[in-house]
This record gives C-alpha cells, sequence and structure tokens, in this order.
C-alpha cells in the first residue's frame, strides 16, 4: 500500500468515526471498527484487494436503509472529496449496496471477492456473543419483546417483507443469524463462523432451559 492510500484509510477511519459515534441501534463505531479488522484478515488470507477492502468496509453503514432511503450518497461524497479515481468508487459503491442482509428468501449477489470479503466480515460480526449482543441491542431499540413463545418466526421471501418484520428477537435468530453460517463466501470466513455459530446455538438452548423453568422440588 502506498503511503497515499494509507493516509486515505486514516483519514476514512477519523471521519466514520466521527459520523457513528454514540449510535446505539448496532451500527455504533465499534461495530465498524471489528468489521475492519476481519475484512482486513479476511481479505489478507484471500488475496483480495486490501485498499477498496477496506474503504468499503469503513463506509458499509453509513448510509443505512433502515435509517436513511436515499443510497450511499455521504459514502459518494466521501470517496470524492478523497480524489479516489471514478472507476474505484464505483467499484467501492457496488460493494456497499451488496453487503447487507435482506432476508432469508432474497439470494445474495455479490460480484467480486473483495465485495464476498466485505460481506463476511459484516456477517460475521452478527454471529456469536457479538452477534447476541448485538441483536438485543437493535430489539430494545426498537422496543421489541425479547421472547414471545405465541409468536413463531417466519421465513421472510423477499426484502420488503424482511424490513417489515417487527416480532421479538429471538425470531431474528431464526430469520436471520442462523442462517448466516451456510451463506458464507471465503473460506477463512466459514472457519471463524464455526465457533460463532455454535455459541448462538448454545445460547439459545440455554435460554429455552431458563424460559421452560417450572421450580418443581
Ligand atoms: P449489519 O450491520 O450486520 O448489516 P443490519 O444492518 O441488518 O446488520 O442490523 C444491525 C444489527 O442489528 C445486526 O447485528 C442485526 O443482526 C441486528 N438486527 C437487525 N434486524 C434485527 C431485528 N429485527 N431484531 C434484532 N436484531 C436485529
Ligand atoms: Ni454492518
Amino acid at each position: 500500500m502506498s503511503i497515499y492510500s494509507s493516509e486515505i484509510i486514516l483519514r476514512t477511519i477519523d471521519f466514520v468515526r466521527s459520523k457513528s459515534e454514540g449510535e446505539s441501534s448496532g451500527h455504533d463505531w465499534w461495530h465498524i471498527y471489528r468489521v475492519h479488522k476481519l475484512a482486513v484478515y479476511l481479505a489478507k488470507k484471500e488475496n483480495a484487494d486490501l485498499f477498496i477492502v477496506e474503504l468499503a468496509a469503513l463506509l458499509h453503514d453509513l448510509d443505512d436503509w433502515k435509517f436513511n432511503e436515499s443510497g450511499s450518497q455521504q459514502a459518494l461524497e466521501w470517496l470524492n472529496k478523497c480524489n479516489i479515481q471514478e472507476e474505484t468508487i464505483i467499484k467501492i459503491l457496488s460493494m456497499i449496496e451488496q453487503v447487507s442482509f435482506k432476508g432469508a428468501g432474497e439470494s445474495d449477489k455479490t460480484d467480486t471477492l473483495e465485495a464476498r470479503v466485505v460481506q463476511d466480515a459484516d456477517r460475521l460480526d452478527a454471529m456469536g456473543a457479538i452477534g447476541i449482543a448485538r441483536a438485543f441491542a437493535y430489539g430494545g431499540f426498537k422496543n421489541r419483546e425479547l421472547f414471545n413463545p405465541d409468536i413463531k418466526p417466519e421465513i421472510h421471501e423477499n426484502f420488503e417483507a424482511y424490513k417489515k418484520s417487527c416480532g421479538h428477537t429471538i425470531n431474528h435468530f431464526y430469520e436471520k443469524l442462523l442462517l448466516l453460517k451456510d451463506n458464507l463466501h471465503t473460506a477463512s470466513a466459514k472457519i471463524l463462523a464455526e465457533e460463532r455459530h455454535l455459541f448462538m446455538e448454545e445460547f439459545l438452548s440455554q435460554f429455552y432451559k431458563e424460559w421452560d423453568f417450572t421450580g418443581k422440588i
């Protein structure tokens, strides 16, 4: 990496950090920090282009569809400000658009190794202990119940149905989190996912065990 491109990465870190600090719905700065770290690791393991992977990982949640309908506007403005070549900007914006999980019934459309690396990094951070913590933080932010045994999970046929869902947080495990392991792309991410997936399964069995406590003496 040239000095010039590492300078762009450092400036992008400062920019994204200033924009995302204090966010409480699961897209706080520390989510970006972890995804960036995972993406660098995966990019090196998979021999992907590190510069565009780092920029897409850092900018991937700046314009989130749940909070912002206008597309990747802020990411685009920032990349222009950094004087990045138009061709590279188009690649990065396309990676950002491909990264988000859109429901069980929507197939993933990633067209480059770099897009697959960033998507895998983002998904790994939705799994495991951190994924569990993020799901309940999101549920709290949206005033959702932890669990309600009367409301069963749904397999959403498309992105619209997934966006509209408002069930309890345990359902989110069946609607997204437990599906992630089999939808990762890179071999290195699949290895990291094993432990995180098992931990979520253990969490759920302990959760139901405590829920079903009968107190018989
Ligand atoms: P990401 O940043 O991984 O693309 P999202 O933008 O879809 O993820 O969501 C941010 C975080 O909130 C993730 O950890 C995700 O699993 C969680 N989340 C999203 N929707 C729900 C939901 N309906 N219930 C609980 N957690 C959710
Ligand atoms: Ni994300």
